[in-house]
C-alpha cells in the first residue's frame, strides 16, 4: 500500500490511543498460564498482539474474543495453571513480534514439549542468544539457529533451577523471559539489570500473586503460581508519541491524545520533550489495570536540541525514530548515544532513520551507537521506503504533515503491526 501525506494548514482534534502493545502481550500470556478465568478488555488488535493470541490458541489455551466498540478486543481466557499446554510438537509462528518469541520462550523453557518457535524474515534475523543463554543456564534445553530463530524446545519436560543473572543489556523482553522461567523453577532467581526498562511484567505478575521483590536494579523472583486477573489495557504511549510530535512540530496545531499509559518506565519521551521546550500538559490522571494513565494535550512549539544517552535510552527505545523527526526541526543539535539496541529492532533503526533523514534533507552524522542531528527549518518531500518497520513508517507519516511538499510512503501497511488505524487517524487530524 502506498500512502501520500500532504501538509495540512492546521492539525486539530482528539484521538483515543490504541491499546498498549507491551501490556496486551503480557495480559494474555500471563493469564494463559494462571489458574482461573480472566476477562481482558481493550486488548490490542495490532498484528503483533494477534500473533501472541494465535500462538496461545494453537497451544490449546481456550481463548474467546469479541470486538469492542471503540478500539481493542475483549478476551475471555481459561488459564491452564501449572499444567502443560494441551497441544505439543507444534511449530508456533510469532510473526514480526520480538515480545511474542522472547516471552513465550520464558514459558516454554519449563513447559517444553517439542515446540518450534519461529517468525517472519525480520524476526528470524533478530538475536535470540540473549534469551537462550540465561534460560539454558537455568536448565532449559533450547537450540537456536546460529543464535537466531527458529528456536527448538526439547520434547522432554525440563526442571529449571534458579540462577543469579547479571543482564549484559537492558531489555524488558529478556528480563521478562527470565522472570517467567524463574516463577517455574525449583529455587530462587536474582536478576540484575544494567538500567531500568519497562516494568509491566513485574507489575502485572505481582498483582497475580508472583513473589517478586525489586530493589533498585535487582529483581528477586521466588518460584510462584499465578492467579488470573481481569484487566483493562491502557493506551500505548509509543503509539501516542506520533501525535505528540505531530502536535509539537506543526505550526498550527492543538491535539489531545486520550487514555495514554504514563508508566514512569515508559515516559522517557516526555522527559526529553520537556527538555526540548515542548508545550504539553497531562490531565485526567487515573489508574487503569495497575498502570497510570492520562490525557496528553499538545500544541505547536519551538523545540530546541538535546542529548539523550545512558539510562534514559531504555525508557524511550521505541520512540527514537519519532524523536529524530522532532529533532530535525529543533533549533540546534540533538545527540543520541548508547542506542546500539536500535540495530537489532524490526529493522536496523539507526540505518533506517539515517536513510529517512537524508531523504528529508536533514543534516546528520551516523555514529555506531546513535546519531547526531542538526536541526533544520524545513523538511523536503519525496518518496520513502519503510524497511518493513512500523515505527519507521509512522515516523515518515508525521514528517509528511510538516514537509515542504508531499511525502509518498511505500509499504505503509506495516504500521498495522502496532497501530491498525494509524493512517485513518492521520487523515482525521489533518481534516478538522
Ligand atoms: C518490549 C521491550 C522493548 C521494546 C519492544 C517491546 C516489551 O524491547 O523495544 O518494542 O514489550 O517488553 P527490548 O526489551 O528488547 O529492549
Amino acid at each position: 500500500m502506498n500512502i501520500t501525506v500532504s501538509p495540512p494548514n492546521t492539525i486539530r482534534g482528539e484521538l483515543i490511543t490504541p491499546s498498549d502493545k507491551s501490556i496486551s502481550h503480557r495480559s494474555v500470556i500471563f493469564n494463559s498460564i494462571s489458574k482461573g478465568i480472566s476477562n481482558i478488555s481493550n486488548f490490542s488488535d495490532g498484528d503483533d498482539c494477534i500473533s501472541t493470541l494465535e500462538v496461545l490458541k494453537k497451544l490449546g489455551v481456550k481463548i474467546t474474543q469479541s470486538n469492542q466498540n471503540n478500539s481493542g478486543l475483549s478476551l475471555r481466557i481459561e488459564g491452564i495453571g501449572e499444567n502443560l499446554f494441551p497441544n505439543n510438537n507444534l511449530e508456533l509462528n510469532a510473526g514480526n513480534s520480538g515480545t511474542t518469541i522472547r516471552l513465550m520462550s520464558g514459558i516454554l523453557a519449563s513447559k517444553s514439549n517439542g515446540y518450534t518457535l519461529t517468525g517472519d524474515i525480520s524476526l528470524c534475523s533478530r538475536p535470540m542468544e540473549r534469551i537462550t543463554s540465561p534460560l539454558n543456564l537455568m536448565g532449559a534445553n533450547i537450540n537456536s539457529t546460529n543464535g537466531f530463530p527458529p528456536l527448538y524446545f526439547s520434547e522432554k519436560k525440563q526442571i529449571l533451577k534458579g540462577i543469579q543473572y547479571s543482564m549484559p543489556i537492558s531489555s524488558a523482553q529478556v528480563k521478562s523471559a527470565v522472570i517467567l522461567a524463574a516463577l517455574n523453577a525449583k529455587s530462587d532467581t536474582a536478576i540484575t539489570q544494567p538500567s531500568l526498562s519497562r516494568d509491566h511484567s513485574e507489575r502485572m505478575l505481582t498483582s497475580m500473586g508472583a513473589k517478586i521483590k525489586l530493589i533498585n536494579n535487582l529483581i528477586h523472583v521466588k518460584p510462584s503460581s499465578l492467579s488470573s486477573i481481569d484487566l483493562e489495557i491502557p493506551g500505548d504511549i509509543s503509539s501516542a508519541s506520533y501525535w505528540i510530535v505531530a502536535g509539537l512540530i506543526h505550526k498550527n496545531a492543538e491535539l489531545t491524545i486520550k487514555n495514554v499509559g504514563v508508566n514512569p518506565s515508559r515516559i522517557g519521551i516526555l522527559n526529553v520533550l520537556k527538555r526540548m521546550k515542548a508545550n504539553f500538559s497531562l490531565t485526567n490522571n487515573k489508574i487503569i489495570g495497575n498502570e497510570p494513565v492520562a490525557d496528553i494535550n499538545v500544541s505547536s512549539s519551538e523545540l530546541i536540541g538535546t542529548t539523550i544517552e545512558g539510562d534514559e535510552i531504555p525508557l524511550l527505545i521505541d520512540e527514537i525514530p519519532i524523536i529524530c523527526i522532532a529533532a530535525s526541526l529543533a533549533q540546534g543539535q540533538t545527540l543520541i548515544k548508547d542506542a546500539n539496541e536500535l540495530r537489532v529492532k524490526e529493522s536496523d533503526r539507526l540505518e533506517s532513520i539515517s536513510n529517512v533523514l537524508s531523504k528529508l534533507n536533514v543534516k546528520h552524522i551516523n555514529n555506531n551507537d546513535g546519531i547526531l542531528i542538526f536541526g533544520s527549518k524545513k523538511l523536503s518531500g519525496g518518496t520513502h521506503k519503510t524497511f518493513g518497520d512500523h515505527r519507521i513508517a509512522m515516523s515518515i507519516g508525521i514528517a509528511g504533515l510538516v514537509s515542504e511538499d508531499s511525502i509518498n510512503i511505500k509499504n505503509a501497511e506495516v504500521a498495522s503491526i502496532s497501530y491498525k488505524d494509524f493512517w485513518s487517524h492521520l487523515k482525521m487530524i489533518s481534516e478538522q
